[in-house]
């Protein structure tokens, strides 16, 4: 084994290192000092991040492998995210956690780490972190919860708010029975049970190869969870032994088994975000139309809402991740290597479907197609994104007169006015939600339909918007447009009553406006007002330095690496 990064602080008689192990000791033995790898635990528990509040007791399991095994357990809380909780969205604080966690892991005498991850972009952040750290790095996702129940049937987090609030503005479900089911919907800990944006990004970091194999997807409350923990805290000693860091083993392959296995699952639309700001942090080229080229040609094999029927823990007894990608094996890079050293095609032998309802066979598929695929032309020049399996058949070619809302506000305000001139064939338009105008890209693209036209029967609408959408939606909506609006992208010149022309098939998104009328149109003041304009803080510097989300929606200065280095002794 080469020199341990944390004996610069640790070894030697001087006074430095006599004051780095001196206040570490408080029970700790001398051994703890003398060439044993220091393991940190990057762990997201958090009362206010309910959906990993249980992260503690895993990494309690994790630190007694890592004894185990010869090593020295740390916990490090680092910065974590609720997604339900956090304003104005997640997302706007996904960098600012990925950059503390980076530079924690990077200050402090750590040899390698294990981090701790379940709610939406909390994996995310740490991934990125991880990558532009580049120390010895490998993931425990928290797990799914249990499935709730209410009236008999079972609920999907996320995704039936969604149907349910949906039913009360179409009158068909009373309030009261609404708020009943309140109680029901989140059984257990762990994280959402649908295939939202933490099942999908914890599925997908196992098929990028950040993960145990066969890991991702255990429920948080099974005991295999707290099992595999602790062997993860034993394999976290070995990668400092064989020096094992992201860099050394995630190239291009792994992505693109990612983005395999993000279509055989009908994962959310989040994680394309989340990979490309991952590989941004690693240097590999990937671009949004990885995901069209490698991705939207495979089947959809797994039968979870919002796409489906079942949730996570029918994926993990219908036989579980693995299976999944055992179906689509030659699709996947057998190149790509992962944590363990192994290939990750080399774990997929022993899978097998046990309930193939839930996960179905290639032969007979949920859809032959279901990737992510990507759209440009006079409305996004620089590409959108569309999930057409969450999305209605009949709306993937549509031409329709837009309906724009210059803001969430603007929207809320209008949409169930009565005289709001709309009808099923509009195209709703929400701008000022990218990464500057909102900021930071929120789960807003999937409007809520006008309770007039819900009243009327109509269930699903093309919707345009600059933002994202939560994993758990779906509808035929056009996410993710570039350049945003408050970019200075056409988005921010439309006008209601222009036509649009989507076309999915032919990857298409035209604003049907005359040229030269178009480059005659400035921003309305509307819209000027709809973005916002932060004055101080971390607010201040995301929006002056985001990027756009074909780049990741990465901070320009932190896409890239800078290594476990660091520059200066303290004292
Ligand atoms: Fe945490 Fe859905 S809110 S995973
Ligand atoms: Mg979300």
């Amino acid at each position: 084994m080469t020199e341990l990064r944390s004996s610069e602080w640790y070894a030697g008689d001087d006074r430095n290192a006599y004051i780095h192990r001196a206040w570490m000791r408080r029970g700790v033995p001398s051994s703890a000092f003398e060439g044993r790898p220091q393991i940190a635990i990057a762990n997201t528990a958090s009362d206010l991040t309910p959906c990993n509040s249980h992260l503690d007791e895993v990494a309690a399991a994790v630190k007694n492998g890592v004894y185990e095994a010869g090593g020295i357990p740390l916990e490090l809380p680092v910065v974590s995210l609720g997604e339900t909780q956090v304003r104005p969205t997640a997302m706007l604080w996904r960098n600012m956690a990925a950059m503390a966690t980076e530079e924690m892991l990077r200050a402090n005498p750590i040899d390698g780490v294990v981090l701790l991850g379940g709610c939406d972009k909390t994996i995310p952040s740490l991934l990125m972190a991880a990558a532009s750290v580049d120390l010895p790095a490998v993931v425990v996702p928290g797990g799914p919860m249990l499935t709730g129940h209410f009236r008999g049937e079972a609920l999907g987090c996320g995704t039936d708010v969604w149907r349910l609030s949906e039913e009360v503005r179409a009158g068909t479900l009373s309030e009261e029975q609404f708020l009943k089911s309140e109680s029901s919907m989140i059984r257990s800990k762990g994280h959402c049970n649908t295939m939202g944006t933490a099942s999908t990004m914890a599925l997908v970091a196992e098929a990028l190869g950040t993960i145990v194999p066969g890991l991702a997807g255990t429920p948080a409350p099974d005991a295999r969870l707290l099992e595999a923990a602790h062997e993860t805290g034993r394999l976290a000693v070995q990668l400092v032994a064989d020096d094992r860091r992201p860099s050394s083993f995630l190239t291009k392959a792994n992505f693109h088994n990612a983005i395999v296995a993000l279509a055989a699952i009908g994962g959310s639309t989040n994680a394309v975000v989340h990979l490309l700001a991952i590989a941004g942090r690693l240097g590999i080229d990937l671009s949004i139309d990885d995901f069209d080229r490698i991705g939207a040609q495979v089947p959809l094999l797994v039968n979870l809402q919002p796409a489906g029927r079942y949730l996570m823990d029918d994926l993990y007894r219908a036989g579980g991740f693995l299976a999944v990608m055992r179906e689509v094996r030659d699709l996947l890079d057998p190149e790509a290597l992962t944590v363990t050293g192994k290939p990750f095609v080399d774990y997929l032998e022993d899978a097998k479907i046990w309930d193939a309802d839930v996960i179905t066979l290639r032969g007979n598929p949920l859809q032959p197609a279901a990737g992510i695929t990507v759209l440009r032309g006079s409305l996004a020049p620089g590409g959108a994104i569309i999930k057409p399996a969450a999305a209605s058949p009949h709306l993937l070619k549509h031409r329709g007169q837009a309906v724009v809302f210059d803001s969430i506000e603007d929207f809320h305000a209008r949409i169930d006015d009565p005289d709001l001139d709309i009808d099923a064939d509009s195209v709703m338009v929400l701008r000022g939600c990218g990464p500057k105008g909102y900021p930071g890209m929120p789960e807003v693209s999937n409007m809520p339909l006008p309770q007039k036209l819900l009243a009327q029967g109509v269930r699903d609408m093309v919707r345009i918007c600059d933002g994202r959408m939560s994993g758990t939606a779906y509808g035929t909506v056009v996410l993710h447009v570039t350049p945003e609006s408050a970019a200075g992208g056409p988005l921010s010149i439309v006008q209601t009553g222009d036509w649009i022309e989507l076309d999915v098939r032919a990857g298409r998104l035209d604003l049907d406006v005359a040229a030269d009328e178009l480059a005659a149109r400035r921003p309305n003041q509307a819209t000027l007002e709809g973005y916002a304009a932060p004055r101080r803080g971390w607010e201040r510097l995301y929006v002056d330095h985001v990027l756009q989300a074909d780049q990741g929606a990465d901070l320009d200065f932190l896409v890239g690496a800078s290594g476990s280095q660091v520059s200066r002794e303290s004292h």
